[in-house]
């Protein structure tokens, strides 16, 4: 492992050190990272172990945490490692641009992720309260509903891409349901969610048109409440105002489509590439959960978690880290740590060990739903659709990666029309 504790980082006031190709920084963003992350990875991992100095957009420096255990350990301590950007040093000294679309990622809001300690425990049990509702009432018949209408919409053709016609849109569509939204707004919000997560000069713009659709349903929902999460935030007995209600919606509706979306499109890929797994799904031999495992391990919805702040000088695998310096964590990167995993072809199955919901305080409260609407989707999927398989070779499906996330291109599929 490397160690910086005397190196360059130290003469740039705890900044992370000049390193890597063109005689910079590895950029986490641009041409290179969006084909290939984890070379990426792998490569600084070689270069520099558990902690490594990147880029992000706008050149702005962090550290990316790609070690197994270091980020169990940053997860894990709140105390040394917060989630509130409010300490960020180069954004408190003006380094950072106000339309930076970091700051849709890292910025500061009143919600439970941005916060630490009792403020954030008053806010997630906000969240939580009103997921554990939602659940209650039953979550399988809503995605039932919505696969169904959408495999309408291409049934006929006997062939189509998942990725755009089924995986992209579903768990926006449940989601609206839940929140208490037209299913007409549908669309568009899942555009702009994924522009957000994007980043790039739009990304603002997109935040804007969330956070306006968002405040018209509070409104809304406060003279016509209903049997939905907005109506619930509105009422909870941890009296969340204006800011922090819209706040909240906005949280819950991109995190749970970007991430759940995005492993819909893994699952059904995993699915479709190897025979003899779908053969066990559609004969009720295997479960899905297996394979939602799987691909939690290997290609987590969420690659790159942004962000945890350093609230001292503190070490850090191997590494000096200063007051105020921001950390993102390679959760796909952890995962495939050969610390933990030497042999990445040997099974996970049973194993829950793996980052893709982080851990800690802020551990993913909303995994049960999310895997409720994969398992409803992949069951109707298989079930509507005899004959399912891919129309092209399973080399040639492609991702593209942001900062943040790797996405599948298209899953092309053919199957009986009907
Ligand atoms: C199934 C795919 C999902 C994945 C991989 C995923 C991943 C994550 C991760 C990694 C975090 C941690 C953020 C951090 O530590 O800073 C998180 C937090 C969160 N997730 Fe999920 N998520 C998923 C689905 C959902 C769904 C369906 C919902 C809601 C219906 C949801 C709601 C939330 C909320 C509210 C937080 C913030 C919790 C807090 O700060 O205390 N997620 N998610």
């Amino acid at each position: 492992m490397t160690d910086h504790s005397d190196n360059e980082a130290e003469a740039a006031g705890g900044c992370p050190v000049m390193h890597g190709g063109d005689g910079g920084l590895t950029r986490l963003y641009g041409p290179q990272a969006a084909i290939d992350p984890q070379g990426i990875y792998g490569r600084l991992r070689k270069e520099h172990g558990a902690v490594a100095p990147v880029l992000l957009e706008g050149d702005v420096r962090a550290w990316l945490v790609l070690g197994y255990r270091e980020s169990r350990r940053v997860l894990d301590n709140p105390l040394q490692f917060s989630r509130d950007s409010r300490i960020w040093r180069d954004w408190a000294e003006g380094g950072v641009e106000e339309t930076s679309p970091l700051i849709q990622m890292l910025g500061w809001r009143p919600d439970c992720v941005s916060q630490d300690g009792e403020p954030h425990r008053r806010l997630r049990r906000a969240v939580t309260d009103n997921l554990d509702t939602l659940a209650g009432r039953g979550i399988r018949r809503h995605v039932t509903h919505f696969a169904n209408k959408q495999i309408d919409a291409f049934a006929g053709k006997g062939s189509a891409d998942l990725v755009i016609e089924y995986a992209e849109y579903l768990p926006m569509l449940v989601l609206t349901r839940l929140f208490g939204l037209p299913a007409a707004e549908g669309r568009s919000l899942a555009v702009s969610c994924a522009q957000v997560l994007k980043g790039g000069p739009d990304a603002l713009e997109h935040n804007d048109r969330i956070m306006e659709i968002l405040g018209e349903l509070a409104e809304r929902k406060r003279v016509e409440p209903g049997p939905d999460f907005t109506t619930g935030l509105l009422a909870h007995t941890a009296g969340l105002d204006e800011d922090e209600i819209v706040s909240h919606l906005r949280l819950v509706l991109i995190t749970a489509h970007t991430t759940t979306s995005n492993l819909l499109a893994r699952v059904l890929e995993l699915v479709l590439t190897d025979a003899s797994r779908l053969a066990g799904l559609v004969s009720g031999q295997r479960s899905i959960s297996e394979v939602v495992e799987e691909v939690m391990w290997n290609t987590p919805p969420l690659a790159v978690l942004p962000g945890r702040f350093a609230t001292a000088d503190l070490e850090l695998g191997g590494t000096q880290v200063k007051e105020g310096d921001l950390l993102v964590l390679g959760l796909a990167a952890g995962n495939l740590d050969p610390e933990i995993r030497p042999d990445s072809g040997v099974s996970v199955h049973g194993n829950q060990s793996h980052l893709a919901f982080s851990g800690g305080p802020h551990e993913c409260p909303g995994q049960n739903i999310g895997q409720a609407i994969i398992g409803t989707a992949v069951d109707v999927l298989l079930h509507r659709l005899p004959g399912l398989r891919l129309s092209v070779p399973a080399d040639e499906l492609t991702s593209t990666a942001s900062t943040w996330e790797a996405r599948l291109d298209a899953l092309p599929v053919e199957f009986a029309a009907q």
